[in-house]
């Protein structure tokens, strides 16, 4: 037994001399250790037939062979361990005298999409939630839920793609044909559905019309929608955030008017116009010598829409306002022909 032992402590340690990384050297200590197959195991168990002293004093020599393999094992460990780590930092390391590599920028924004995520941003830092809505709308949400009914002659300044089929119902059992939304209006009710008061938010996206299309007219166009209804809300609210959004457009210097106009959502409805940033109200081509540039429409909310929305009009006010973004885009960045925004003419687009 003593001879078994020996020839054990011999082949451990010329073993795990051969042994070169940490999995062969676990193999290794399974090999001898295991509880269940280890060879060491193996000779304590044959302990048993060994009687009184011979039994004691085999056990003991055991034990110490024992540790002293596992010493033998837990140093191979660790040489090896920090011998892999070694590796490891050798295959990351990092040249920190490299020159930077140029990374050249694939793409950039378009102008649109700059001036959007300028306006929501703004108007984030006062409250407002950013919200999406569908393109292709329903003739209800489109017209009739911001006060437009089928006979109404809005309807024609909004002559749209009417789609074949219709609305499943998603809300208020709504069965009314499908269109390609005219503006971001709809949202107001779809908001206010789902959201109730108090409510203040935006909504940017994309608005399509039947439009003979000019420099100044698309079929296809953006706006940015907003709403805030709350108690107690009066004109001078409505004054106030739109005076902040056309300063934060067009600096601190620009002065607004507004001047009544007819929205079937609003009442009552105004146009806004600011001085003009190119010629600073002096008059020039794009002001068309007035001094002043329209940039939204908005208004006190019509209580129509209130109630449609299940809110009751005595008890909530509020305002909304719609922005052409093309608009802005436009005057911004001096452009006089709305057709080339759409274009992916690369001429234009590579300005931005
Ligand atoms: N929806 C209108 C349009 O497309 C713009 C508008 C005007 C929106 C007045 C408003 C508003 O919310 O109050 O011409």
């Amino acid at each position: 037994m003593k001879q078994q032992l020996e020839k054990l402590e011999q082949e451990f340690k010329k073993s795990i001399s051969e042994v070169n990384d940490i999995l062969k050297l676990d193999e290794l200590y399974q090999r001898f250790f295991s509880r269940k197959s280890g060879e060491m195991s193996e000779i304590m168990k044959n302990l048993k037939e060994l009687s009184g002293e011979a039994r004691k004093e085999f056990g003991k020599l055991a034990n110490q062979v024992k540790s002293e393999l596992e010493e033998i094992y837990t140093k191979r460990k660790g040489e090896l361990q920090q011998h892999e780590w070694g590796n490891i930092l050798e295959k990351e390391c990092i040249d920190i005298t490299q020159p930077k590599l140029s990374v050249e920028p694939k793409g950039h924004l378009h102008p649109i999409t700059l001036v959007q995520n300028d306006l929501e941003d703004l108007f984030t830092s006062m409250g407002f939630m950013v919200l999406d809505g569908p393109e292709l709308e329903s003739d209800y949400y489109n017209f009739e839920a911001v006060n437009i009914t089928a006979t109404h002659p809005a309807r024609d300044m909004q002559d749209t793609f009417y789609i074949k089929g219709h609305n499943q119902g998603d809300v208020s059992n709504d069965q009314s044909p499908w269109v390609m939304r005219t503006h971001t209006s709809p949202n107001q009710a779809r908001a206010l559905e789902k959201y109730g008061a108090p409510l203040r938010m935006i909504v940017p996206g994309r608005c399509f019309r039947n439009e003979a299309t000019d420099a100044r007219h698309e079929h296809t166009l953006y706006q940015v929608e907003g709403m805030v209804i709350d108690k107690d809300i009066n004109f001078s609210h409505l004054k106030a955030v739109l005076e902040v959004v056309a300063k934060h457009l067009y600096g601190q210097e620009t002065l607004v008017r507004f001047r009544p106009k007819y929205y079937p959502f609003v009442e009552p409805g105004v146009n806004g116009e600011v001085t003009c940033s190119l010629c600073k109200g002096s008059g020039c081509r794009v002001c068309k010598q007035s001094g002043w540039l329209e940039i939204f429409g908005a208004g006190m909310t019509h209580p129509n829409v209130i109630k449609e929305c299940g809110l009751d009009p005595k008890e909530y006010q509020g305002f909304a306002f719609g922005f052409g973004l093309d608009r802005l885009v436009m005057l911004k960045y001096g452009i006089d022909e709305i057709r080339v925004m759409k274009s992916g003419d690369l001429k234009f687009l590579n300005q931005f």
